[in-house]
């Protein structure tokens, strides 16, 4: 069961739907989440919420995180991020499959809930649950005083600001980031070198301007989905980073257009998938500039050499593609906050293009506050 959208009377300053709106809010709220946060000195970030001293950070041997919807996603980036900064063992589950299957709760695991609501009922349920067994978890919320920031040892604000839309935009970015600082601060404490930390920390001060860099580039993105908009379904595919991109893409299309997709790992493809691709299945691939390119590129050609459709969002000019939606590179590691935003994109003007309720899809509710 759902919850009944309500609509909130603040101002669309101009914009058709609050998705437009808020997808263009987005360079302000990754700033709100950078302000007051960042320590030259030290490399690293003040997180003043987090209620977690270095000698418990140290302590912590793994990173587990738990959402549902589009925070999940966004738990998925952060777990690669929290793993490849800070060194420790992290991955993220949906929070109703966590706490239906009987969890092996370990005191050593940092538990972490991320929710924009902060009322998602599976996602507290677990961290009630959590609680009641003597673990560690923090909240990554958007809603302040919310249910999930309240009973949670302590945590991160995302500062996104009001959402309305159903579906999540800046929420999604900004609790990326999120996880970005936390990672980084994690990172500083445990074995990430001062000038890997002072590189994190440019790459996220560049962050703003390059989400409108993106956003600048609309036109082309409104063309590309009256272009697609035929599809019957859509492919999105990624790669370790770009993976986790490659899912919040396609649930963004599905929630919004009520166009199929499937999110896959590039490397998967082979073993399945595969036998889906003709003309009327377009790919959007994922193609960061990292030291995946090479495969990702090979993945392209495999799509290719079975006639599909391919549309790649990259940080340069993809030969096999038909079509490149190029954005500006960041550090590898932040790569995956920027890629997903052209998508974000995609999917308004593709549901735009089909006449779509796009801030009240059909039978979604923007939390759901019930079992
Ligand atoms: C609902 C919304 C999704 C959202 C999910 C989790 O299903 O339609 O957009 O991602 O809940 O919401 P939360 O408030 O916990 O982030």
């Amino acid at each position: 069961t759902t919850v009944e959208w309500e609509a909130e009377s603040y101002d669309m300053g101009g914009h058709d739907t609050y998705m437009h709106k808020e997808i263009h809010e987005q360079a302000d709220a990754v700033d709100r989440a950078l302000r007051g946060r960042i320590d030259d000195r030290f490399s690293t970030v003040h997180l003043g919420g987090l209620n977690l001293d270095a000698r418990d950070a140290r302590a912590v041997r793994r990173v587990k995180i738990l959402g549902c919807g589009t925070s999940y996603h966004a738990g998925q980036i952060g777990a690669q991020m929290i793993e490849e900064l800070a060194r420790i063992p992290s991955d993220a589950e949906p929070a109703s499959e966590f706490r239906y299957r009987n969890p092996v709760v370990d005191p050593d695991t940092l538990y972490i809930a991320v929710s924009q609501s902060g009322e998602t009922y599976d996602v507290l349920a677990a961290v009630q649950e959590l609680k009641r067994k003597g673990a560690r978890v923090l909240g990554l919320v958007n809603v302040v005083g919310s249910a999930i920031a309240r009973e949670t040892d302590g945590g991160i604000y995302v500062h996104a600001g009001p959402e309305v839309c159903v579906v999540s935009t800046k929420c999604f970015t900004n609790m990326v980031v999120s996880f970005a600082l936390l990672a980084l601060h994690l990172g500083r404490i445990r074995d990430l070198s001062v000038a890997d930390g002072k590189r994190i920390i440019e790459g996220l001060r560049k962050l703003p301007a390059q989400i409108s860099e993106i956003l600048a580039n609309e036109e082309q993105i409104e063309k590309l989905a009256e272009e697609y908009a035929d599809a019957k379904s859509m492919m999105f595919i990624g790669r370790v980073r770009g993976y986790p991109v490659a899912r919040e893409a396609s649930l963004k299309l599905k929630e919004v257009s009520y166009i199929h997709a499937e999110a896959y790992p590039a490397s998967e493809l082979k073993h399945g998938p595969l036998a889906l691709i003709e003309p009327a299945m377009p790919t959007v691939a994922i193609v960061p500039d990292d030291d995946l390119l090479e495969k990702n590129r090979a993945a392209l050609e495999e799509i290719k050499a079975r006639s599909g459709r391919i549309l790649a969002v990259a940080h340069q000019e993809q030969e096999k593609a038909d079509h490149t939606i190029v954005v500006p590179k960041n550090e590898d590691e932040l790569d995956p906050i920027l890629m997903g935003i052209p998508l974000q994109l995609l999917a308004y003007y593709t549901a735009k293009a089909m006449g779509r309720d796009i801030d009240k899809p059909r039978n979604l509710a923007k939390s759901v506050t019930v079992e």
